[in-house]
């Protein structure tokens, strides 16, 4: 069943997801899946129209064990022209492993809070960017495009509010490294849409180009939507999201799963903004996914879709 399109004022004709589910979603997950099935995810999702595949992680098996076997999975998986593979990367050793597999996109992940800095990473605010500065420069060298997340943007568990001040200026060196993108995460999905604007232009206006801007928006308090309508709004086009709604963040206590792509697809579907993502093969994939986990997704759209 179709519903037809009725277009926003103000809005882009296109969006770019970065689909993040086998990163972002199969980290925090207890059971550890197979090679296989994670390859199968990725390769699912290519076939289902995304182009930017978060794939895995380089970064010390002990921290994140789900995603100790990174080498295999990128190994395995058969790549298509034109689809971006990105993989998260913490540190020099980091890049390393992944040039090996011969990646051409990485993340490094910053937090804009000292205590997720010290938890998710083992640095100082100042530290992660010492271990951040020539990883940068290597893979810009190499020719990699390099996207710089930033965590804990609207809130943090610990240190709660977040000034926009103070992500600014954690944004502006993570850009002075040579990012070729921000990603701002609201890892624990406080955010809301006033926020979330508010953020963006203290950005801009401190020089950052929303044209390298993404959004990262975990949904446990079901705003991811309306923040990713609000971003959009003032020129954001790269939309992080992940498939049936898995995910997390293993060291951020109160982190749930991203906004799935299925309900950022629907909506997107509904405005007439081009994503170049079939839905019903999403579906069928975070379908089988839950299968995999022994659960139902928490995604709406896939839930409504597949009931
Ligand atoms: P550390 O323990 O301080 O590491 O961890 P170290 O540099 O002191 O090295 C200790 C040992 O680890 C050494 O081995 C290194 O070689 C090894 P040893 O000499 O003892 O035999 N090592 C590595 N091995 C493999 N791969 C590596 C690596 N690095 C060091 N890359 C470190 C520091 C950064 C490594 C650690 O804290 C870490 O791996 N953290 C990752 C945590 C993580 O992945 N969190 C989830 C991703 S972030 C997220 O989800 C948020 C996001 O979604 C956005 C949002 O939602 O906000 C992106
Ligand atoms: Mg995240």
């Amino acid at each position: 069943m179709r519903y037809g399109t009725t277009q926003l004022a103000g809005l882009p004709n296109r969006v770019t997801i970065c689909e993040v589910g086998p990163r972002d979603g199969l980290q925090n997950e207890s059971e550890i899946l197979p090679v296989e099935v994670k390859v199968e995810f990725i390769e699912r999702l290519v076939a289902a129209g995304h182009r930017v595949v978060e794939s895995t992680s380089f970064v010390h098996p002990r921290w994140v064990p789900q995603l100790a076997d990174a080498a295999d999975v990128l190994q395995r998986v058969r790549r298509v022209d034109g689809v971006r593979y990105p993989v998260l990367v913490p540190n020099e050793k980091g890049l390393a492993r992944a040039l090996e597999q011969g990646v051409r996109d990485i993340a490094v992940f910053g937090s804009a809070t000292e205590t997720f800095a010290q938890r998710n990473l083992n640095h100082t605010l100042a530290t992660q960017m010492e271990m951040f500065a020539p990883v940068v420069e290597r893979a810009r060298e190499a020719g990699l495009a390099v996207r710089g997340y930033l965590s804990m943007c609207w809130g943090d568990p610990w240190e709660g509010e977040v000034a926009v001040d103070q992500v600014v200026t954690v944004a502006r060196r993570m850009m002075a490294l040579g990012c070729t993108e921000l990603s701002l995460g609201d890892t624990i999905g406080v955010a809301t849409p006033g926020h979330v604007v508010a953020l963006l232009d203290g950005l801009v206006a401190a020089g950052v180009p929303v044209e390298q801007i993404a959004v990262h928006f975990h949904d446990t308090y079901g705003q991811a939507l309306a923040n990713t309508l609000a971003a959009l709004q003032q020129g954001v086009t790269t939309v992080d999201a992940s498939a049936g709604g898995l995910g997390g963040c293993p060291y951020a206590k109160s982190a749930t799963g991203n906004l799935a792509t299925e309900d950022l697809v629907w909506q997107l579907n509904g405005l007439g903004i081009d994503t170049g993502i079939d839905l019903d093969k999403l579906v069928e994939t975070s379908a089988w996914m839950a299968q995999q986990l022994g659960r139902p997704s928490p995604s709406a759209v896939v839930r409504a879709l597949t009931s």
